[in-house]
Parts: structure tokens; C-alpha cells; sequence
């Protein structure tokens, strides 16, 4: 599958850039400054999507509210990844037609991998009239573009065409937090598991380039961020479609090299393309954090054959192996699908006795949702719902008790985290992550958000840890 890289010139995103200035002219002319609500649902990728909404929305003069009620303009970027997701999203967007019937002039703008689908588009069109605009994932960049169509002509604007996707330079960032930061490394998916949307409504993969990225991480850490997340479906495929093709492994040790302290945190990578020289450069680099989000769907090589995953449960426990080699204090996590169409109960004791041993710190759980398009969801699936709750059930119940276990073992251990944000939850106001990711309550000044900290575990479940200073 030959896939050409296209990369967008700087000259058309300074285009969309002027169109938020003009966009700027016109709501201050109105004389009121304007709201903007964006909502997320979904991975990472949609956060930071989000974040990129949000940055050209304030490069329009819009401020951010939560408040539907008070919005001038709703974005609402969504996931396809289950039904579930989907569901909640067309729940939500029904919602908004008592805010809009009271706001008439408010835009309602729906965005992301859900409106990609073909069918999705569909139903917003005819089922949604209250929806203004819908844009997928490769339609972000002219976003800008998008909003002045609809201001000026006063109609609906749909763009969702099917692309394989390009690379993009220079969207402003408005991002969430002052600690803690995403950075795309790449976009899109080429493995088409069976079961998975993402390729269809994300397009082929391809990488920024590396120059690109170092000089934003570079930016980052001088504007006093404490921890980059590195962002791709696969990040372990990096590189792969570059003139001058990269690893992962150097990209990350190209990271780590920048002066400064903070944490390297990235996600997610594939089983089939994880290397001996990625765990061994994770290990050699300081601000790499010890932590590696592997999923493995499931522990029987028939379904993972029948998922199109190119690894089987001896490969993936090898990987393991090798990577706590590295690192002994290496935090595993996972994603697991249970009831994969033909998994059998049989087939699923192989996935339950693969967590066992492989002992992982959290794990994703998922009961398999058909996604229209893909192989799997034409697959006869002979199981009912109830048989596979039942398995879900158990998976979770194994899920919870191991991450407890596991937490308890901090108990008594001092540790530097990092504090990242104020806490809702018992057991104090702070809240912080370890190395490994791990979240932890403590009690302290507010003033330590965004400083690394030693504390003592005092206590934990299966969910979190408690610390003292
Ligand atoms: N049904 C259930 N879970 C799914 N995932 C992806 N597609 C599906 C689906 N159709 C899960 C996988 C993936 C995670 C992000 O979502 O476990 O790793
Ligand atoms: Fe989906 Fe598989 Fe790509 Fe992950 S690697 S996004 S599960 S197709």
C-alpha cells in the first residue's frame, strides 16, 4: 500500500490564520465578546485535537465557557472507537436543541472520527437539523475557513470527504494544562485490525517530521512544561514514511537530550513493531518515564490471528520479559477486548490466564463493539451480550485486584512524582503521577503544581496511591 506523504504548505495554514483574524474583526464589530464550548470525547488524539480547536478559536477573539447554555459556538469533537462512545455523542448533540431553540444564532459545529463515517455524516445531516457545521479529522486544519462559510452564507456546511490525511505545521495550541503536554508525533493507523475504525476515519499513517517535533518539545520545556506525551496510534511505526526515515528509539533519545527537567511519556505502541533498542533506549534515557501502555486485545493466538494483530501470546510474553529486562520498574498497561466474534470461553481463559501472569499495573477493558465497515463486524458472533459480560466481569474483577496488589507495594516507598493539578477526591488537594504514571492524592500548597516532589506512600487502592510530603 503505497501511501505519498503530503504535507500542507506554511502559506495555507497563515491563510486559515487570516481567516481567524478576520473572523476576530467581526465579532468584536458585534460588540460583545464571544463563547466558545468545545467537548471531547475519546483518546488522547481528540484532546489534542481539541487543543487545536481551542487555539484557533482564541486566535478569533473567542473566551471558553462549560456552560452549553452560554455558548455562541459548540464544538463537540467526537470518537468513533464503539457504539458506546457514539451513542453518548448523538444523546448529547439531541441535548443542545433546547439550548439552540433559546439561542437561536448559536452554531453548533460536530467534528472528529464519528462524523467521518459516511453514515454518521448522514444521520447529522438529515436526523440533526440543529448542527451547523461537520468537519472530520482531516478537515481540521480550515476549520477557520469552515466557521466564516457558515457566519457568511448562513448554511450548512459538511466537510467529511474520505483522504488518506496530510501532515500540518504551525496550528496555535490553546492546551489545558500548564504542566503536562501532548505532542502528535504522527497521525493516522495502517494496521486495520479487524476490529478497528481508526484507519477509516483517520487515514494512513504519517509522521512529522523530527525537526518539527524536537523544536516544539524544545518550546515546551522554555515555557515551563514538566511532562511531553508523545502521541501516535503506533508511534513504534515513526519515521517510516520520512524522506530520511527515523526510529522511535532516536527520536525519543533526541528528546531526552534537550536541556532541562522534565518527564517523556508517550503512547500508544503496537506489540508487532516494539524493539529490544526501544526498551534499551527508554532505559539509557533519564526523562524517559518507565512506563509502556502495550495492548494485547487478547491472549489467544487465534484471536489474534482473526484480530489481524501479526503477534502471538508467546511473542507478546517475550516483549514483556525483555522490557522489564530493561527496566524492573517498568509500569505495564493494557487494552483488552473480550468477546471478540467466535472467542470462545476457552479462548477467553487464555486472555484472563495471560493477565495473571503478565501482571499489569491497570488495564483497558472493552467489550468488542461491530464497527460498520470493518472486517469484524460482519464475523459471525455467536455469543450473546450476557455470556460476554460475564467475561468482562471476571477480566475486571482480576484487572482490579492486581492493580491494588500492585499498588500496595508502594506502600512505605519514597518516590519523586511530579504534582500535576488540585485533587476532588480524598486524600488531599494535590494531585501527582510517579515516573511510571501512577496517580497519587497528597496534601500541600498549591504553589508545588508543576514542581517534582518527594513523598512517602502512605496508603493505596485500586485506583490510586496516597502520599505524604
Ligand atoms: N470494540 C471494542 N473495543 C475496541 N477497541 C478498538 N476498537 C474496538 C471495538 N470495535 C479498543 C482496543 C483499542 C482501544 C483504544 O479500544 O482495545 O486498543
Ligand atoms: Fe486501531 Fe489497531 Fe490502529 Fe490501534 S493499531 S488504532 S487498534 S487499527
Amino acid at each position: 500500500m503505497a501511501y505519498k506523504r503530503t504535507e500542507l504548505t506554511p502559506e495555507q495554514i497563515d491563510g486559515q490564520l487570516a481567516v481567524c483574524a478576520g473572523i476576530r474583526a467581526r465579532n468584536k464589530q458585534s460588540g460583545k465578546a464571544p463563547l466558545a464550548m468545545v467537548d471531547t470525547y475519546g483518546c488522547q488524539q481528540n484532546e489534542a485535537d481539541s487543543e487545536r480547536i481551542r487555539g484557533y478559536l482564541a486566535e478569533m477573539g473567542y473566551g471558553f465557557t462549560d456552560d452549553e447554555t452560554k455558548a455562541d459556538l459548540v464544538v463537540i469533537n467526537t470518537c468513533a472507537i464503539r457504539e458506546h462512545a457514539e451513542m453518548r455523542v448523538l444523546g448529547n448533540v439531541g441535548q443542545l436543541t433546547h439550548t439552540k431553540a433559546k439561542n437561536p444564532d448559536q452554531i453548533i459545529a460536530v467534528c472528529g472520527c464519528m462524523v467521518q463515517q459516511e453514515h454518521m455524516a448522514e444521520k447529522l445531516k438529515k436526523s440533526y437539523p440543529i448542527v451547523d457545521i461537520v468537519f472530520g479529522p482531516h478537515e481540521l486544519w480550515r476549520f477557520p475557513e469552515l466557521l466564516l462559510e457558515q457566519m457568511t452564507r448562513k448554511k450548512r456546511v459538511f466537510a467529511v470527504d474520505d483522504a488518506p490525511g496530510t501532515v500540518y505545521e504551525g496550528i496555535p495550541h490553546a492546551r489545558d494544562s500548564k504542566v503536562k503536554a501532548w505532542l502528535s508525533i504522527m497521525y493516522g493507523c495502517n494496521n486495520f485490525c479487524s476490529y478497528c475504525v481508526v484507519p477509516y476515519v483517520r487515514g494512513r499513517e504519517r509522521s512529522r517530521r523530527p525537526e518539527e517535533i524536537i523544536a516544539e518539545a524544545r518550546q515546551l520545556v522554555a515555557e515551563g512544561y514538566k511532562e511531553i506525551t508523545l502521541l501516535g496510534q503506533n508511534v513504534n511505526s515513526y519515521g517510516k514514511d520520512l524522506d530520511e526515515p527515523m526510529d522511535f528509539a532516536d527520536l525519543l533519545r533526541a528528546i531526552n537530550d534537550i536541556p532541562g527537567e522534565f518527564l517523556i511519556r508517550f503512547m500508544t505502541s503496537h506489540p508487532k513493531d516494539a524493539t529490544e533498542k526501544l526498551f534499551r533506549t527508554m532505559a539509557e534515557c533519564e526523562k524517559c518515564a518507565h512506563q509502556l501502555h502495550l495492548p494485547v486485545q487478547s491472549g489467544n493466538d487465534r484471536v489474534l490471528k482473526a484480530m489481524n494483530r501479526h503477534y502471538d501470546r508467546a511473542k507478546y510474553l517475550e516483549e514483556v520479559a525483555l522490557a522489564r529486562r530493561y527496566m524492573p520498574d517498568l509500569v505495564l498497561t493494557t487494552d483488552i477486548i473480550v468477546g471478540f466474534p467466535g472467542e470462545t470461553p476457552e479462548e477467553f481463559e487464555d486472555t484472563l490466564s495471560l493477565v495473571e501472569q503478565v501482571r499489569y499495573d491497570s488495564m483497558f477493558t472493552f467489550i468488542f463493539s461491530p464497527r460498520k465497515g470493518t472486517p469484524a463486524a460482519v464475523m459471525p458472533d455467536p455469543y450473546s451480550r450476557q455470556e460476554k459480560q460475564v467475561w468482562f466481569d471476571r477480566l475486571l474483577d482480576a484487572a482490579n485486584r492486581i492493580s491494588a496488589e500492585k499498588h500496595k507495594e508502594y506502600e512505605g516507598k519514597r518516590l519523586r512524582v511530579l504534582v500535576d493539578g488540585l485533587s476532588d477526591g480524598k486524600g488531599g488537594n494535590l494531585s501527582a503521577r510517579t515516573g511510571g504514571g501512577r496517580l497519587v492524592h497528597l496534601t500541600g500548597d498549591p504553589a508545588l503544581i508543576g514542581q517534582f516532589v518527594d513523598v512517602t506512600i502512605t496508603g493505596s487502592n485500586t485506583w490510586a496511591l496516597y502520599g505524604e510530603l
